[in-house]
């Protein structure tokens, strides 16, 4: 039977959820009251340990003392002037220091509307439609985002799959390439060159990691054919190094796009690029052909700005991209002995402190190797782990560590994998 908060829930949000994708069945619906650390408790006081972490965007953890004392402290002086102001001045000034693409940024409130920024400009400077994406990624809730983010069928590339209704643009601005097939992209790339703006790709893309020269030849595909390259960094950035995935791969796009991460749980968006690109969104132009449209009400706002600065000046403490490359290549080893224990047919993926369990019998190398694992049994295992505490998505199988996590936080995730593994054979 539902509880009372299900029941409110239901009747007021679709599905009984407040901001999409959980998926979570309604006897299942619950609220959460508080976070700390990797921990989070429900309005029911049951605790949870999190491998979601807000989606990610809790890396250095739930309520982490720096960021709340600096939120503490400009709270007082006002949450949005909707103006520069010295914290998010400080922020881009930083971030600048770091990515090397980011000569140039302008702050939004979500990793949804900075890839929305990166493609309208891509469109402008080369006065072209199309952006071409890769199968199986998700830019955030913008149509690049949402088209053939899990298609059902194998349509033949580069032709798009409507992920999402009311999407009708999608059908003739997309093209979707397969994930680290190089050969494929570049023939799609050169074919289709005279219409295409540019190439958006998540530099690890979910949790399937780029194949060697994957990116570096996107790169070079790119800047032979005169296409703008986005990196959308919103899970990368801040995650898989300091310098997020430019650092990580070595390799610099056009424009890039952050969130998630940066923010410490805050609402943030940013985007950078090279200084002639970003210099459309001007404001001195408007008026002129050469204009992009650009504002955001909460974009810099100095709540998030500060809060942004404080979670940047813990992840460049000493060691901790050594605890999170550490943590995470533990964590897949434990749960492959895990998976192997109870003889599950399963692939783990991902890289630094992000994991993912596919039930395939094959690696995972693309979407289409991802696509063919039985989700039905990704599902029930990700619901049974609910059951016993363990707070993920049960939409799809990406886990977030963060610093919070430790070895006995990942134990304790494989003791509860285990039991569910056994129940669910
Ligand atoms: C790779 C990637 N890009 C963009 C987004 C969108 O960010 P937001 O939900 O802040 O709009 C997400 C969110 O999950 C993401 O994973």
């Amino acid at each position: 039977m539902a509880s009372e908060i299900a029941t409110r829930a239901l009747a007021a949000f679709p599905a009984g959820i407040s901001n999409g994708e959980f998926g979570l069945p309604p006897d299942a619906l619950m609220a959460i009251e508080r976070g700390e650390g990797a921990r989070l408790w429900d309005s029911a006081g049951r605790e949870y340990l999190d491998f979601s972490m807000g989606w990610g965007s809790a890396l250095v953890g739930h309520a982490r003392p720096e960021v709340v004392a600096a939120v503490v402290r400009q709270a007082p002086l006002g949450a949005n002037f909707a103006h520069l102001n010295t914290a998010v001045l400080e922020l881009a000034e930083e971030i600048r220091r770091v990515s090397p693409a980011a000569r140039r940024l302008r702050f939004c409130a979500s990793g949804t509307e900075a890839t929305m920024y990166c493609q309208r400009l891509a469109r402008a400077v080369t006065g072209k439609a199309r952006i071409l994406k890769f199968e199986g990624a998700y830019h955030g809730a913008n149509e690049a985002g949402v088209t053939s983010l899990f298609p059902a069928r194998n349509l033949d590339f580069p032709e798009p799959e409507l992920t999402s209704a009311g999407t009708p643009s999608a059908a003739h601005e997309l093209l979707v390439a397969p994930w680290n097939d190089l050969a494929s992209t570049a023939a799609i790339l050169r074919a289709h060159a005279g219409t295409l703006a540019g190439v958006i790709m998540e530099p690890l893309q979910r949790c399937t990691p780029p194949v060697p020269g994957f990116l570096e030849g996107v790169r070079a595909l790119c800047t032979e054919l005169g296409l703008v390259l986005i990196w959308d960094e919103v899970v990368t950035g801040f995650r898989l190094a300091y310098g997020g995935a430019q650092e990580y791969y070595g390799v610099v796009p056009d424009l890039v796009a952050y969130g998630k991460a940066l923010g410490g749980g805050y609402p943030i968006g940013a985007f950078g690029g090279r200084a002639d690109i970003m210099e459309w969104v001007s404001e001195h132009r408007i008026g002129r052909d050469d204009y992009v449209w650009m504002a955001s009400t909460l974009g810099g706002n100095p709540i998030s700005a500060t809060a942004a600065r404080a979670t940047l000046g813990v992840l460049r403490q000493p060691g901790t991209y050594e605890h999170l490359h550490g943590l995470g290549a533990r964590f897949r080893e434990m749960l492959r002995e895990t998976l192997a224990r109870r003889q599950a047919i399963a692939q783990v993926i991902g890289d630094g402190p992000l994991a993912q369990v596919v039930f395939s019998d094959r690696p995972v190398t693309d979407y289409r190797s991802t696509a063919r694992a039985d989700k039905a049994r990704g599902r029930r295992l990700m619901l049974g782990l609910f059951a016993r505490g363990v707070f993920i998505n049960p939409m799809g199988t990406k886990l977030y560590l963060s610093l919070a996590h430790d070895q006995a936080t990942c134990a304790a995730f494989c003791d509860r994998l285990d039991d569910t593994l056994a129940e669910i054979g």
